[in-house]
């Protein structure tokens, strides 16, 4: 008893021996921890005074999953199903006392306890499928086997948590104890179970609920229909769904081999190194080289929009969903009370789906202040202008704010492609101008750009970094360029899908190729949704491309029922024979004899310009690192998570193999197109944008 090792301690309650962990920050599951659950479990079971025995930690949680900094690197003994041996097959019975998070790793430990009880606050779950794995250590065997298999592939697939009371109403936990009493609780619990002489449960023995569904394939294939569209791409869970089949159909110790194998192939496979990557670049994201974390902030209290459009709606939704006072300003009634209109049908439609209260809605609408008045912003914290995307515009606006707002405040923009700069010249306060470029719809899109301006202080930028994690987003730190991170390399891409369409592609073999790759839409789908005739006019169109042939014909999109598309009335998308006759004889035209584009061509022609662009970025440090650029595809523009981001897709592809493609296709890429010498220069040493310092 005492001291097992400086993580583990063994204690003795009368018979009962208190088996305590104290790893803090979560008490992972890292080798020390291990070693002493092992060590602690063999020396309480060989102790003839002890009947029964609690598991507990310290700290705030529950153990809450694998140590994420042992991925990787080669396991060191003793790996989790010793612990886990140790523990099931102990003759006197465990009760795993839970509070916090029990987590992956920390769920499967819990679930080779005999007996479990946690206080109403805790949580448990099996999140692996959020970094593209399966709990590899009997989760998906034993879980079904308490919560059933419905259950069971909902936790595994999601990876969200069920709180104590559904954890204990499915059976997971046996009973809850008060909160803050856990030890005490969960001693008088081991000690009933001993008085009562309660058998040793243990959970692989548990069938009754998988034979229950046992001949039922239909669970599943109504599991797999039903979560289709946002499964779609990924392996992970399709392969935890294989593996609660597999606890339904195999025995215990085959369902366990079963799950090993899958569990090792995901491990090994591509998806599973980019969901990691990812996880680690949402970290990284935050961090600024030269802006330290201690960097003084500005309390933000009140915010001031201007526009009422598209944008600023959506952005002032951000600030008042957490409480922060807004004032729009208009120029005119009109557009303000439209705008005003749009965010009160958005909240109530966010009622009516149950995510917030009918009081929540008055609330959040009561924090909104409508102006025509730029006076009105005096006293702001923070202006974010969303006017329209026009130079002259918004050096007026900005020129007029530097007049009206308080000292002190800061001053952003959300232009998508101008040079802030240029913008934050038109004000005497330079260092306090900043971009804030949110994406489309800003209530729901989770990214958020922040852009650096030449002069933009230090306090501002850590201030802006704070208040989008304050809203509940993720900010990338870029530097001023046309379109930024995001939109220029959307750019690239851009200009290779129309330049195919006017080589034989048809606008749905590109949409379809980049959908398959993962992307939720291609660019031409994209572009009828957001609408063609953005920045188009009848009187100054040339129809001098497709896009301008199309609106002059009034098919501007989904909202006139076509585009290059044409819609029915659910809006769904069908192939066009107009736009296919007006590409064609644009071709003719142009005297270009249509050719068969194949798939491969396809991607590689939208997918490495967009790469060699990511690269020049890079090179022009408008990105701090390769991973904030993936981080920009993913949360602003739908990029699959399980291909990592463009740049870490460019790694997995091999970057020499990237540079030869674009060589091969250099020809048709245009005039203007030259290779990243960065990007040359990575392949040529062999090394990957992931090794880059
Ligand atoms: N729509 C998008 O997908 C998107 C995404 C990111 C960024 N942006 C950028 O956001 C900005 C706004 O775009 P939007 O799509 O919301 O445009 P929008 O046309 O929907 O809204 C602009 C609003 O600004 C108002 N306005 C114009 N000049 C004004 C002034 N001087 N004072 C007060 N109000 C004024 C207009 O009346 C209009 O309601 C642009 O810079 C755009 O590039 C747009």
């Amino acid at each position: 008893m005492g001291a097992i090792n400086a993580v583990t301690d063994l204690a003795l309650d009368g018979d009962i021996a208190i088996l305590s962990l104290n790893s803090p920050p979560v008490n992972a599951l890292s080798q020390q921890v291990r070693d002493g659950l092992v060590k602690a479990m063999k020396a309480a079971v060989e102790n003839s005074a002890t009947k029964s025995i609690v598991l507990i930690c310290e700290g705030k949680t529950f153990i809450a999953g694998a140590d994420i900094t042992e991925f990787g690197k080669p396991p060191q003994p003793p790996l989790l199903p010793e612990v886990e041996a140790a523990i099931e097959n102990s003759p006197k019975p465990v009760v795993a006392a839970i509070h916090g998070t029990a987590l992956g790793g920390g769920l499967e430990v819990a679930l080779c306890c005999h007996y479990r009880v946690a206080v109403p606050s805790a949580k448990c779950g099996l999140p692996e499928v959020n970094l593209g794995l399966l709990p590899g250590a009997g989760g998906t065997q034993r879980l079904p086997r308490i919560v059933g298999p419905e259950q069971a592939l909902e936790m595994v697939t999601s990876g969200k948590h069920v709180d104590a009371k559904t954890a204990h109403a499915n059976g997971l936990i046996d009973e809850i104890v008060p909160e803050g009493e856990l030890r005490a609780g969960a001693i008088a619990y081991a000690k009933r179970i001993v008085a009562e002489k309660r058998p040793l449960r243990k959970v692989r023995d548990s069938n009754e609920k998988v034979v229950a569904a046992r001949g039922k394939p239909q669970i599943f294939a109504d599991f797999r229909k039903t979560n289709a569209r946002k499964f779609r791409g990924f392996l992970a869970p399709e392969y935890n769904i294989r593996c609660i089949e597999a606890a339904v159909n195999l025995p215990f110790d085959e369902g366990l081999k079963f799950e090993h194998k899958l569990f090792v192939e995901l491990l090994n496979g591509t998806q599973s190194a980019a969901q990691r990557y990812v996880f680690f670049a949402e970290r990284q994201v935050w961090k600024i080289p030269d802006v330290p974390e201690d960097t003084p902030t500005i309390p933000i209290k009140k915010v001031g929009v201007i526009g009422a459009g598209t944008m600023g709606g959506g952005i002032s939704m951000n600030f008042a969903n957490v409480g922060i006072p807004v004032t729009i300003v208009e120029m005119k009634q009109e557009p303000l009370d439209r705008g005003f209109g749009v965010i009160r049908k958005n909240y109530e439609r966010t009622a009516k789906s149950g995510r917030i209260t009918a009081a929540d809605v008055d609330k959040r609408m009561g924090l909104l202040t409508p102006s025509l008045k730029l006076e009105d912003l005096a006293d702001c914290d923070l202006v974010i202008e969303a006017v329209f995307e026009n130079m002259d515009v918004k050096k007026d606006v900005f020129g007029k704010l530097d007049r009206i707002v308080k000292q002190g405040a800061i001053l952003a923009t959300n232009t998508s492609y101008l040079n802030v700069n240029e913008i934050a010249s038109a004000t005497q306060r330079p260092e306090w101008v900043i971009g804030l470029h949110f994406f489309s719809p800003a209530n729901v899109m989770r990214l958020l750009e922040v852009v650096r301006g030449a002069k933009t202080s230090k306090q501002v930028i850590a201030t802006s970094m704070q208040l989008a994690k304050r809203i509940g987003k993720i900010a990338a730190l870029v530097g001023v360029c046309h379109g930024f991170v995001g939109n220029r390399m959307l750019a690239a891409r851009q200009t290779q899908a129309n330049a195919m369409i006017l080589e034989g592609a048809m606008p749905w073999d590109v949409d379809k190729v980049l959908y398959e790759f993962g992307m939720p839409m291609g660019p031409f789908a994209m572009a009828d949704l957001a609408g063609l005739d953005i920045g188009w006019s009848r009187e100054t169109s040339k129809g001098a491309t497709i896009r301008d042939v199309l609106c002059e014909m009034d098919r501007r999109g989904q909202k006139t029922g076509a585009g290059f598309y044409d819609y029915d009335a659910e809006r769904n998308a069908k192939p066009s024979p107009t736009s296919e006759k007006v590409i064609k004889d644009f071709m003719a035209k142009g005297g270009t004899t249509p050719r068969k584009i194949s798939e491969e061509e396809i991607l590689a022609r939208c997918i490495y310009p967009m790469i060699n662009e990511g690269a020049k970025i890079l090179e022009e440090k408008i990105a701090i690192r390769p991973s904030d650029i993936d981080i920009v595809w993913i949360n602003g523009y739908g990029w699959p998570v399980y291909r990592g981001g463009p740049m870490f897709y460019a790694d997995t592809v091999g970057l020499t193999n990237v540079v030869a493609k674009l060589k091969e296709y250099g020809p048709k890429l245009g005039s203007d197109f030259r290779i990243s010498p960065l990007l040359e220069k990575l392949a040529s040493e062999g090394k990957r944008f992931q090794d880059m310092k």
